[in-house]
């Protein structure tokens, strides 16, 4: 079986409704193994009965969840999860290491397991330091180490960058990045788009709580288009759409004044040698960066025009 049909979390036509209101409607996922998969949306989208449902938290009104292939039944933690969903009960007064060893014996996990835990977060250097000197970052992140205990092979983490100052964030950012590439699958919310796109591999948009876009980073942004600086802007925009129709996807002002998005890059030879036939001045020709705010953005515009 290869990695694709051997996902770690699915999600079947999963729907919640609390009191008959939807909180999530119909969603079909898959997390692929040794994937970071990034959930983005606006608050109240669905994201965390999202991830409440693969930890077992919550039970869908309807459809079913896997993990790691075997349904998730009702407030028990599936085997083989470990989850960050709201701030674990520390004792404040105790430290780091000793809270983790703490929470180790309750779970029967062996006191090893503290000490790679607490490597894994980048806790060792504060670890006898009490939990209450903590920043929230290391706070957040010694939460991440109390879910590493088990070595799950899934961790779900819930906007663990949340309330952090910037290099808290960055911290957490790269936490999650270095997790993806020692082989933990993370799932992961935000509603962080740039830090989304620098650690998931994978990434899920959920908009009044539907998965409106799914799958990899790249299959996400889609393929770098070009941008075109040409007067008279006008000829520009009519000449694309007369000898392609299908070819102009955009047009705007920015700092730089008008420009045409275009195609994918691939097609710049030839969109070049046919405005200059049709008498038009091509002065830039470049790419045209597309990142997950603007996709958000324009599904946000597309599917919500009234917010
Ligand atoms: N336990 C609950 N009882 C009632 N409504 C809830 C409960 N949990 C979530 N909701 C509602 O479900 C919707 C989705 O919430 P949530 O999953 O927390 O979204 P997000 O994490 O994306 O902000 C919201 O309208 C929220 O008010
Ligand atoms: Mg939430």
């Amino acid at each position: 079986m290869g990695v694709a049909d051997d996902p770690a979390v699915t999600l079947y036509g999963v729907t919640k409704t609390f009191g008959g209101r939807h909180a999530v409607r119909g969603v079909d996922l898959q997390v692929h193994r040794g994937s970071v998969y990034g959930l983005v949306g606006p608050n109240g989208a669905g994201k965390t009965t999202l991830l409440r449902m693969m930890c077992g938290l919550v039970e869908p009104t309807s459809g079913r969840v896997e993990v790691g292939g075997r349904p998730v039944s009702a407030r028990r933690t599936p085997a083989g999860l470990g989850a960050l969903i709201e701030t674990p009960g520390f004792v404040p007064h105790l430290t780091g290491r000793e809270n983790l060893r703490h929470l180790a014996r309750v779970r029967g996990v062996d006191a090893g397991s503290v000490e790679r835990s607490l490597g894994q977060v980048v806790l060792l250097d504060r670890a006898d330091d009490r939990y209450r000197t903590y920043s929230l970052g290391m706070k957040q992140r010694l939460g991440v180490a109390a879910a590493l205990l088990s070595e799950p092979a899934v961790l779900v983490l819930d906007e663990p960058s949340n309330g952090l100052v910037p290099t808290g964030v960055e911290e957490m950012t790269a936490l999650i990045g270095q997790l993806g590439r020692a082989n933990v699958t993370v799932v992961v919310s935000s509603h962080a788009l740039a830090d989304v796109e620098e650690c998931c591999t994978h990434v899920g948009i959920v908009l009044g709580g539907r998965l409106v876009a799914d799958g990899s980073l790249a299959d996400i942004l889609g393929p770098a288009r070009v941008r075109l600086r040409a007067s008279p802007h006008g000829r520009v925009a009519r000449v694309l759409g007369r000898t392609h129709p299908a070819v102009v996807l955009k047009q705007g002002r920015d700092e730089r004044g008008l420009f045409v998005d275009a195609a994918d890059e691939s097609s710049a030879p030839w969109l070049v040698q046919s405005l200059g036939e049709a008498g038009v001045d091509v002065w830039e020709v470049g790419p045209a960066r597309r990142n997950l705010r603007t996709v958000y953005d324009e599904l946000r515009r597309t599917l919500c025009p009234t917010r």
